[in-house]
């Protein structure tokens, strides 16, 4: 079967009262079932982090949902993929940023090495909420001296206004 990208889109699923009480949480993982799926997906984003115009050297994504896509969108662009981890998982000398979650704080970190002094990278996540792991992930970029062009996300959480806390220009799949 080839897929269209609204027949990818079709894949994500809601749960109801998932991981708590109140919260509709969606899952993209029905679409990693169907090997054509992901090639329709990743072929999108290419398209669509291609039509930007701008030089891309390092795809980030952020732990752990947005290592699915993103190493898969790297090796299409013939680029580095370099991962956002939560503290304390990654060796070696680390950038470290504190950031706010819906209830606490989280920490995020990236190797001092993963990007170097003027490079051009996209942020790669599944899902897009109130932006705080997403722009975390933009400070510690900044830190490394590189420049984000793009944050790209499957979904983006609509009424959240997570892009609001972005600096960068943000495109979604789909709005939920
Ligand atoms: C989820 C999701 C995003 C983030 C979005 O990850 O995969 O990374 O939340 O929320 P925000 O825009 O409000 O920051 P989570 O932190 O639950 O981690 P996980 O991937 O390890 O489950
Ligand atoms: N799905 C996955 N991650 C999330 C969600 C969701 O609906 N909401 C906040 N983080």
């Amino acid at each position: 079967m080839v897929y269209t990208i609204e027949q990818v889109k079709a894949l994500v699923r809601e749960f109801a009262d998932f991981p708590s009480k109140g919260i509709l949480f969606r899952d993209i993982f029905p679409i990693f079932r169907e090997p054509a799926a992901v090639e329709c997906l990743v072929s999108h984003f290419v398209e669509r982090i291609q039509a930007t115009g701008k030089q891309v050297d390092v795809v980030v994504g952020l732990d752990a949902r947005g290592f699915l896509l993103g190493p898969l969108i790297a090796l299409r662009l013939g680029v580095a993929f370099a991962p956002v981890r939560k503290g304390g998982k990654l060796p070696g000398s680390v950038a470290r940023v504190t950031y706010q979650k819906e209830y606490g704080e989280d920490v995020f970190e990236m190797q001092a090495d993963a990007v170097t002094k003027g490079q051009q990278v996209v942020i790669v996540d599944d899902l897009l909420a109130t932006g705080g792991s997403c722009g975390a992930a933009e400070e510690l970029v900044h830190k490394l001296e590189g420049v984000v062009v793009l944050d790209a996300f499957i979904i983006r959480l609509a009424g959240l206004e997570g892009d609001k806390r972005l600096r960068a220009p943000v495109y979604a799949l789909m709005e939920c």
